[in-house]
């Protein structure tokens, strides 16, 4: 391309950074929120990352020569916690996903947080592609925010900025989705009622062979989102706070059958966690329900392997799509039973996936 003046306006090649980040399943979900402003979660959860469902976003700082007032005046992370931001620290976004500008509204709360806690104050660009449909409920927002911490955190330490350790910049992705926050911890995280950040339980190489078995249902957009329904949910259903009184337990329960490695044990209460969570919005008023009647099928098929002795056990989020927890001596069976079910494509298998990457 020749060279003219405008170039001096583009990011510079070594500007640009690329990180990939994994979609983040519930085995205990977050329903709820404790506070809506500071998206702290009412329930703990307990999530893996998966290695099939990945994101890659590449940032390019906007303006080079906007550089960050960093140089060791990071705050700690969460500044949004205490204060509001003052209206031009900060930092502004152009965010495409898949080649579709997104609404800058939805990533305003993020960086404010970004740049209150980084001091970094310059434009960005970021440009996100998912390797499964976003927004169809296969926890696109989770990969996609934690890319984007760890990428906007990566940007402000190249510019000066201090590194931030991976609780900062799980807290950084939670003001934009609570299940980024898990995503940026890889392996099993648990991300307890009230907190500002997930932690790790156990690396990947803690249980190498549990699967995921993904079916999707249908790739098309959810109509409603899953923070407009925690919230109808949490405003309207009679349910709601019988629900949050038992989540504790759970997770509490679930995190000593994830060290005992019991896909039976935790399998009963993965089903049980998510079935509580779409009763609480079933009595939502109006009513939310998210599954399909292909989802019911995926539901006969893996009540049928288990009762066959196969390990299959559903779990499902704010989305028709069911996603099956089993072991890599039984991913064949499972497969051969969803055969005969009329999915959106050919089912995906995930192992668990460690911590996201800066790829360069
Ligand atoms: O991260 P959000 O705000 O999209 O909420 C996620 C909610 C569920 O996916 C349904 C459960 C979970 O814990 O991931």
């Amino acid at each position: 391309m020749p060279a003219d003046r405008d170039d001096e306006q583009l990011p510079q090649a070594q500007d640009s950074l690329q990180v990939r980040a994994y979609a983040n399943l519930a085995l205990i979900k977050y329903w709820g929120k404790r506070d809506s402003r500071r998206n702290l979660p009412a329930t703990p959860s307990i999530g893996i990352n998966l290695s099939a469902l990945q994101v890659r976003t590449d940032i390019y700082p906007d303006h080079p020569e906007a550089r960050p007032s960093t140089s060791g005046a990071a705050h700690k992370a969460d500044a949004r916690e205490d204060r509001a931001a003052p209206e031009d620290s900060s930092s502004q976004l152009r965010l495409t996903i898949d080649g579709t500008s997104q609404e800058p509204e939805r990533h305003q709360d993020f960086m404010t947080a970004f740049s209150q806690t980084t001091g970094y104050t310059g434009a960005l660009r970021a440009e996100s592609s998912a390797s499964f449909p976003a927004g169809a409920g296969l926890a696109s927002s989770a990969a996609g925010f934690a890319a984007l911490a760890l990428g906007c955190s990566e940007l402000a330490r190249r510019h000066g900025a201090p590194r931030m350790t991976r609780e900062d910049i799980s807290a950084l992705a939670r003001v934009g989705s609570g299940s980024a926050a898990r995503a940026v911890i890889g392996g099993f995280s648990v991300f307890p009622a009230g907190a500002h950040h997930a932690t790790q339980l156990a690396d990947a190489a803690h249980w190498p062979d549990l699967r995921v078995v993904i079916a999707t249902v249908t790739t098309r957009r959810k109509e409603l989102s899953s923070r407009d329904a925690m919230e109808r949910t949490r405003l309207t259903s009679p349910y709601f706070g019988a629900w949050v009184e038992d989540a504790e337990r759970m997770a509490d329960e679930a995190e000593r059958r994830i060290a005992a490695r019991d896909l039976e044990a935790l399998g009963e209460l993965v089903r049980a966690s998510y079935a509580r969570m779409h009763a609480s919005m079933l009595a939502a008023r109006p009513p939310i329900r998210y599954w399909l009647p292909v989802s019911l099928q995926v539901l006969d098929a893996c009540d049928s392997l288990r009762r066959d002795g196969v390990p299959a056990f559903e779990t499902m989020d704010a989305g028709p799509q069911v996603k099956i927890l089993t072991n890599a001596e039984h991913v064949d069976r499972v497969l051969t039973k969803l055969e005969g079910i009329s999915l959106a494509g050919t089912p995906l298998v995930s192992s668990i996936a460690d911590d996201p990457e800066v790829l360069s």
